[in-house]
């Protein structure tokens, strides 16, 4: 599981500058700023439009769960171990964001293996536009330049080729296959595949 600490140097946040695909913190402290994307903290307020993305049959096949995603969304949005981040895109340039799909992150905190894990839906309208990359590549970003994880990891299905495709575009690499890694609603196991990322190999 997770990595050691230390190591990589990375300039500290304030001297970066905020421009397209690089993940900043805004003043507030909460806001990633990516090519297209924003992410953000996601409230109460984005719980029908998540609920409405989980409930999609792409999504639905990866992500489990439902009919009703409230609880399991509220309880993701409140919860300290797992930062749950609103992914929102503009509507057109210049226009507030609309929410696109949910990006998280949960770090191992145990100074000899830590690292942090991702994991991401969206909505399969907006599917293969680069957006996925996008927001993998800034949470990614900060992760190394901001929570100075020197390792992250991801760990999709084995057969989840757009996930593994859109992985790969920020430079995460397959490690292994974890044999009959995770249930599916049919009660049947699946394959998953570990693909981790050290903070050098980050595309940026
Ligand atoms: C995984 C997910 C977030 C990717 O988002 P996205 O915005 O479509 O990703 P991107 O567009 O950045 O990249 C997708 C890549 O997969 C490729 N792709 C799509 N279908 C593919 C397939 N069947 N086989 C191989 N590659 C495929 C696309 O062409 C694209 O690659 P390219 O940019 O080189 O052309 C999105 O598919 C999703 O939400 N899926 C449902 C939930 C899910 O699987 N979550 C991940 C759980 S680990």
């Amino acid at each position: 599981m997770p990595p050691q600490s230390g190591g990589h140097e990375a300039p500290p946040a304030e001297a970066r500058s905020g421009s397209a695909g690089s993940a900043v913190r805004d003043a507030a402290g909460d806001l990633l700023h990516g090519a297209t994307v924003v992410l953000r903290p996601a409230t109460e307020a984005d719980i029908p439009a998540l609920a409405a993305i989980r409930a999609t049959p792409e999504v639905l096949a990866r992500w489990r769960g439902g009919p009703d995603f409230g609880p399991e969304l509220r309880e993701s949005i409140a919860g300290k171990e797992t930062r749950f981040l609103a992914i929102e895109v503009p509507d057109s340039p210049g226009a507030p964001g609309r929410v696109a799909g949910a990006i998280q992150w949960s770090a191992e905190e145990d100074p000899d293996y830590r690292h942090a894990t991702i994991d991401i839906f969206l909505d399969p309208a907006l599917h293969n536009r680069g957006i996925g990359a996008d927001a993998v590549r800034t949470l990614a970003t900060h992760l190394v330049d901001v929570e100075r994880f020197h390792r992250l990891a991801i760990d999709p299905a084995a057969d989840n080729e757009p996930a593994i495709r859109c992985y790969a575009k920020v430079g995460f690499r397959p490690v292994g296959i974890m044999r009959r890694y995770e249930r599916d609603a049919d009660g049947t196991w699946h394959d998953g595949l570990l693909m981790d990322l050290l903070a050098a190999e980050l595309i940026r």
